[in-house]
């Protein structure tokens, strides 16, 4: 028999302090209204300088794995994506796991940047759906705000800190139907922070500082715009569904306008489409869990709907997990 991976549990964190719009007037050359304009952001979570990576995935870890209503000893696989890591190594998933007291389960870090959480899902999807796991967590989490230039206002407006996470187990029931990933590493300097252990920091010629993302917005948004129309076709077709058989579209929470743009491909109104953009900005690989836990904990999400997840980042790289809740 088949055996499914089913999502049994959904948490989310974010951090207490709070960057208003109004916080960065004072910061940068900007105004609230141009960011509400052009990205829908009315403000974002920052880490405090104690917290790390680690601090944000452990809250989201467990109360995922409350709601899933097993304890941290039943995980068997941990999968955590971040682009900020605690430290060089271990991963940060095998730091998560000495904080649940979890001994001997493979846990390892995926990286794609915003796309991680659905790279690191369709990864722990295929572990459970082959039998080699049974109850896995799978974590997307952030602290973006340190590769941030805080004086830079065309990427400081955009990013933010946070984290979410899912519990999913062996299921005779369908869960997740599909996954779809893709990158193409030619894009690499359109979206990127420069620097990096092996190359160093020491690159006069680099634009800015190399420890900071450095983003072509512009090119950004229209490559995200057209890829994330032709990842949700590839995803229907594979299933052989008709786009009236979505209930939701779980997007990566990135900028308003190109969640409304793929929400027009779909011809979904947008009351079925998950927005949290507005409340914690680009949280990278933490935007999807964090806008999917929103929308089951205040029940619009219901047990057996169908959700199209999809995500775009650096790399680039984008994907999409089809599934029954
Ligand atoms: N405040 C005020 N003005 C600003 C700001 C700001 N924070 N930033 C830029 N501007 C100015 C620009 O300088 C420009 O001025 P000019 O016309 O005098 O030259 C003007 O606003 C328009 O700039 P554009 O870049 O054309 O603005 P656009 O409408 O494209 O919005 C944005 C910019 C929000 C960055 C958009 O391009 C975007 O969202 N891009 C995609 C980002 C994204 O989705 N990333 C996903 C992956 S992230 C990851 O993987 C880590």
């Amino acid at each position: 028999m088949k055996i499914f991976a089913r999502i049994t549990g959904t948490g989310s964190y974010l951090p207490e302090k709070v960057l208003t719009n109004k916080d960065l007037e004072s910061m940068v050359d900007t105004s609230d209204q141009w960011i509400r304009e052009r990205t829908g952001i009315l403000k974002r979570h920052i880490a405090e300088t104690y917290q790390t990576t680690c601090d944000l995935a452990e809250q989201a870890a467990r109360r995922a794995i409350d709601a899933a209503g097993k304890r941290p000893q039943d995980i068997d696989l941990i999968v955590l994506a971040t682009t900020t890591p605690d430290k060089i190594f271990p991963s940060t998933a095998c730091l998560v796991q000495q904080r649940l007291d979890i001994h001997g389960c493979a846990a390892f870090d995926v990286q794609a940047v915003c796309t991680g959480f659905i790279y690191a899902l369709s990864v722990a999807e295929k572990f459970v759906s082959t039998g080699a796991a049974r109850c896995a967590l799978v974590i997307g989490a952030e602290t973006f705000s340190r590769i941030i230039d805080w004086t830079d206002r065309d990427t400081c407006v955009l990013f933010g800190d946070g984290a979410g996470a899912v519990v999913i187990e062996a299921s005779e029931v369908p869960g997740i139907l599909s996954s779809h990933l893709h990158a193409d590493g030619a894009y690499e300097t359109l979206l990127h922070v420069p620097g990096g252990v092996s190359r160093g920091y020491n690159m006069p010629d680099a634009e800015g500082d190399p420890h900071y993302t450095r983003m072509r917005g512009n090119e950004v948004f229209r490559m995200a715009v057209n890829t994330l129309g032709r990842i949700v076709d590839e995803t229907l077709h594979a299933n052989d569904m008709k786009k009236s058989d979505v209930d939701w579209l779980v997007p990566h929470q990135a900028n308003i306008r190109i969640i409304n743009a793929t929400a027009r491909k779909l011809n979904m109104s947008m009351d079925k489409v998950v927005v949290t953009v507005d409340q914690h900005g680009n949280t990278s690989a933490a935007s999807v869990p964090l806008a999917l836990d929103t929308a089951v904990r205040d029940g619009r999400i219901r047990p057996g709907e169908v959700l199209l997840l999809e995500g775009f980042g650096g790399g680039f790289t984008w994907g999409s997990v089809l599934l029954k809740f």
